[in-house]
């Protein structure tokens, strides 16, 4: 239970935050962070399209108590937010993925690690043994070193697999590229189990790591993923209702509607307005994310509105990582908890699973409604 004045109220400024975050930074780690593909427009459209819907609250109903309690994929949380997997968090802080594990785990939420971590996913289960953790996999063209990667994750308690499907190249990362971003030698990439994975120099740091990807994937590797350990695949990168039925078809768990924060194709839909399609495909049968551009619990509550059943924040854990280390992420989540726990006072929801369709409708004034 998230209580509503266990604090005092304070608005959460990610801008400002941004700023503090980039001086502490420095440029380069800030150009991979905040960096997207092309021209970027898609990272801004990520954030304003959560705007081309608007909250319809429904008045008159007890909301003394309000729960922001959900689950993810059977696994009790605090909050239907979750820590969306991104690279590198020792870029940000000394701790890196450590402290970003802590954070989540005392913080009751879950977290997905990224593959492409500063930090062993062993070290990272023992630095929050209670956390949610799930493990992102890029299958790899080594397909033992991924078989690897798995067995571990298995072993070290990760819930499942998030498998992301949007990187069949780097996108064309033109602040990557320019800032000639490159893993920092102090650091290593352990979880892909090759000592010498990200160390290349080149065309930024995704265009050196998407090397060892296999651009050969097809729905049929979702089977095969599964197989190796028997935890359930979340498909995380599409925006389309059809994708989404294939990836169910092929045995996924669940899916995440993503664009990868607008780090590979800068004309793609921004994710608010790619959700309603993969809820009307898939939202019967599976669990649904989606992340891009999530900045407020507004947006928190637009989306489960219409019919995600969780999100992921990518950036705004960064800059909190970078700005305030382990407890700089657990005041982002408290921050984010508590503001979901008001809103769905606001708007007459006393639980995560009382949040329907009625709740959100276009500002051309078309209804949310699942379908
Ligand atoms: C990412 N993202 C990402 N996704 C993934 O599946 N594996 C990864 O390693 C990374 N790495 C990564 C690094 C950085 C610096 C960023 C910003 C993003 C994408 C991420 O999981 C998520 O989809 C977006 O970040 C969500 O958008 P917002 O919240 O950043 O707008
Ligand atoms: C990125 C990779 C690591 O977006 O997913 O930079």
């Amino acid at each position: 239970m998230t209580s509503l004045d266990a604090t005092p109220p304070r608005l959460l400024d990610l801008a400002e935050m941004e700023e503090r975050a980039r001086e502490s930074l420095g440029e380069m780690a800030y150009a991979y962070y905040s960096g997207g593909a092309e021209h970027e427009r898609l990272i801004e459209e990520n954030v304003t399209a959560w705007s081309r819907w608007q909250l319809h609250p429904r008045v008159l109903f007890d909301v003394s108590s309000v729960s922001t309690r959900s689950t993810v994929l059977g696994s009790p949380v605090s909050m239907p937010i979750l820590i969306a997997p991104t690279a590198l968090h020792r870029m940000a802080h000394p701790d890196g993925e450590l402290a970003t594990a802590r954070a989540a785990s005392d913080a009751g939420a879950a977290m997905v690690l990224s593959s492409l971590a500063t930090a062993d996913l062993d070290d990272v289960a023992q630095a929050a043994p209670d956390g949610v953790r799930l493990m992102q996999v890029y299958i790899l063209k080594d397909r033992g070193r991924t078989a690897e990667m798995v067995r571990r994750a298995a072993a070290a308690g990760y819930r499942a697999l998030v498998f992301t499907v949007d990187v069949p190249v780097s996108g064309l990362r033109t602040r990557e590229v320019e800032q000639g971003v490159r893993l920092p030698d102090r650091f290593a990439l352990p979880n892909l189990t090759d000592p010498a994975a990200g160390h290349g120099s080149g065309w930024g740091f995704m265009a050196q790591v998407v090397k060892e990807f296999d651009p050969a994937l097809t729905v049929d590797d979702i089977e095969w993923l599964a197989g190796l350990s028997g935890l359930p695949v979340v498909v995380k990168g599409l925006c389309r209702g059809d994708d989404a039925l294939r990836c169910a078809e092929a045995g996924a768990a669940s899916v995440v509607v993503s664009n990868h924060g607008g780090r590979q194709l800068d004309d793609a839909p921004p994710t608010a307005l790619s959700l309603p399609e993969v809820v009307d495909a898939v939202g019967d049968r599976m669990e649904v994310y989606v992340d891009g551009g999530i900045r407020r619990a507004g947006d928190v509550m637009k989306a489960l509105a219409l019919g995600a059943h969780g999100v992921l924040i990518g950036r705004p854990v960064l800059w909190a990582l970078a700005t305030g280390g382990a407890d700089g992420v657990r005041e982002l989540l408290g921050s984010f908890g508590e503001e979901l726990a008001r809103v769905m006072a606001l708007c007459g929801a006393v639980d995560v699973a009382g949040i329907d369709g009625s709740l959100v409708r276009s500002v051309d004034g078309h209804p949310g409604e699942r379908r």
